[in-house]
């Protein structure tokens, strides 16, 4: 079996930034003990050095090889030159144990909207163009709406047409944060697969701070998200030749509030 672990959105800097749920993190992944470790962005909160700078000084404790794509508050401030100065490059591809994981940065200076752009999609489709056991595509940004989480903005601006380059590529899996919340969709074949903010607090409603784990075993994947000091709970569970959905136990997002609607005026 391959375990791998997925966070997003530690957000170090932010006042609702939790440092003891962050070292609770990585001592919960090293026990786990993944063959790769994956961050889908907004390490910091505003993209100055020195969150970067205390962002690693956690991330260096993480054992596992770990493969980070930039976020939307990473690119704030030029904040994309201390990435690539002191994380690494900003778009990547690794090979881990038979699994093609592909990272693209979506984040654009300065805006919260994200965009790939069409002269990405060439070497997006070169990069899964060998035969191999899974592909995976690691974004920012979410490429469809996630529920609850409010009135949707701040999307990927090309979604259309990279949801069409990946499907295309054989993309089994997209892993993505951003919103904040859990999340798994399918969409043809591929699942669209968004974490929780690993360590801090700006969460949406109710949704708690929480990481993603794959575990892909016998031509299956199956997704949990698991909650720091907490428990761990199965999203999905996926067969990878087919794409057939054999389970999916989303929580269900869509609450009304308990306050009733005001009279209508008319
Ligand atoms: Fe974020
Ligand atoms: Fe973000």
């Amino acid at each position: 079996m391959v375990i791998l672990a997925h966070i997003s959105d530690p957000h170090v800097g932010s006042p609702h930034f939790v440092p003891n749920m962050l070292h609770r993190v990585i001592e919960e992944i090293n026990e786990l003990d993944p063959a790769a470790v994956i961050c889908s962005g907004d390490l910091t909160t505003d993209g100055y050095r020195q969150e970067y700078q205390a962002w690693l000084s956690y991330a260096e404790r993480i054992k596992a090889p770990l493969h980070t794509i930039p976020g939307n508050h990473d690119s704030r401030n030029v904040g994309y030159l201390h990435f690539e100065e002191l994380v690494g490059a900003r778009n990547w591809s690794v090979d881990v144990e038979g699994i093609r994981i592909v990272g693209v940065d979506s984040s654009e200076p300065d805006l919260n909207e994200g965009m790939v752009g069409r002269s990405h999609y060439t070497w997006i489709r070169e990069q899964f163009a060998q035969p191999a056991d899974l592909r995976i595509f690691v974004l920012h940004h979410h490429l469809i709406p996630i529920p609850g989480t409010g009135r949707e903005r701040s999307t990927v601006m090309d979604a259309g047409d990279l949801l069409e380059v990946l499907v295309r590529s054989g993309v089994n899996v997209v892993l993505a944060g951003h919103k904040h919340v859990p999340y798994v969709w399918r969409l043809e074949d591929m699942y669209l697969t968004s974490a929780g903010t690993c360590s801090s607090l700006r969460v949406r409603g109710h949704t708690k701070p929480c990481y993603n784990v794959l575990e892909i075993d016998h031509g299956e994947v199956t997704i949990f998200r698991k909650f720091p000091f907490g428990e761990r709970q199965q999203m999905a569970r996926v067969a990878i030749a087919t794409g057939t959905q054999m389970q999916r136990e989303d929580e269900h997002l869509v609450q009304e509030s308990a306050q009733a609607a005001p009279a209508s005026a008319d």
